[in-house]
């Protein structure tokens, strides 16, 4: 059987695997997303595809391909990451097909990480089926991908579609893409984090619980993981972060279905996963803003993928780029 080795580069992690046509996956390792130097990420690439072959080899499957999903703004036709994405370290004007060609004769492909995403779920996930979906990602950062018509938007190189960096308030908190007030300061792991912490540093400390005061002491120790269990278990002190999330997450799908008048739109990645509360959250949330007729037909859906989603994506283009 063929199958196609698939590298997910995200600002946390780095998922490495071997998926079929189907987008059923084989064998998958993890490596963290080294914070030194965009060099010890390439060697990460480097080491990943001098393993997988053999590994192909030994499961007996043919590799056919090799494709990769990276975040950032992403040049697809001459296999580039320009302006890297401001959550990987010098992320800049990488020629990842170039450096990896040193290594394999293997074709490769190279797309942002959330375009591959939405090529996913649109062939295999939650949209199949249906010609016109807009897909999230909500990790590290935000990411965007869109198909319109049965077409992957692009831009006129490849940049379209930074959903995350819509601005919904322009008096917003300052988001590392230069602007402010982006969907990805309210609404990615390291937003919500940080929106905590400005949260709890306004609190009166004697009233908050032990397990709390521990993260206004160790700041750098919070996540989004934390401030979702909180909310989950009905503790007040989260409910005005993880709102804002979600208003921030429905002003923005709002202006997206205004701009491409979709069908369904699919909400993937690590902060998602089996939180299906959040897409009934913002389809209540959407239920009173913007034109009804281009808002009210809309699905919130969950990404049907799932943990591998990222990974089945970016090999996915090795067949069904777009
Ligand atoms: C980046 C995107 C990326 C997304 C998810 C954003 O911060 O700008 O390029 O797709 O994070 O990784
Ligand atoms: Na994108
Ligand atoms: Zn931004």
């Amino acid at each position: 059987e063929s199958c196609s080795l698939g590298i997910d580069i995200g600002g946390t992690k780095i998922a490495a695997g071997l998926v079929s046509r189907s987008g059923e996956v084989f064998e998958q390792k993890n490596y963290p997303t080294p914070q030194e130097s965009n060099q010890s990420i390439l060697e990460v690439l480097r080491e990943i595809i001098s393993s997988f072959p053999g590994i192909a080899l030994e499961m007996d499957k043919n590799l056919i391909g090799i494709g990769v999903g990276s975040a950032g703004q992403v040049n697809f036709k001459d296999g580039q990451i320009l302006s890297g994405t401001t959550n990987i370290k010098d992320w800049n004007n990488i020629h990842i097909t170039k450096y990896l060609n040193q290594f394999t004769d293997l074709p490769i492909w190279l797309d942002n990480d959330a375009n591959t995403f939405a090529v996913a779920e649109y062939v295999h996930g939650s949209a199949r089926g249906t010609n016109d979906m807009v897909c999230l990602t909500l990790g590290t950062g935000v990411g965007g991908g869109i198909i319109s018509n049965g077409d992957l938007i692009r831009g006129d190189w490849g940049g379209a579609a930074e959903l995350g960096h819509i601005t919904v308030d322009m008096n917003g908190p300052a988001c590392n893409c230069g602007s402010n007030g982006c969907m990805e300061v309210y609404a990615s792991g390291t937003g919500i984090a940080n929106r905590m912490k400005e949260h709890l540093a306004h609190l009166a400390k004697q009233e908050l619980p032990e397990e709390i005061k521990f993260y206004l002491e160790n700041p750098e120790r919070l996540t989004s993981k934390e401030v979702f269990s909180w909310y989950e278990a009905g503790l007040p002190v989260a409910t005005e972060t993880i709102n804002l999330a979600i208003q921030a997450l429905s002003y923005g799908i709002v202006s997206i279905i205004h701009t491409f008048n979709p069908s369904v739109i699919v909400l993937g990645g690590g902060l998602v996963r089996e939180r299906t509360w959040l897409a009934t959250e913002i389809k209540k949330n959407i239920a009173s803003k913007g034109i009804r007729s281009l808002v009210e037909p809309v699905d919130i859906r969950i990404s049907e993928l799932g943990y591998h989603a990222g990974l089945i994506g970016a090999a996915s283009q090795v067949w069904f780029q777009q």
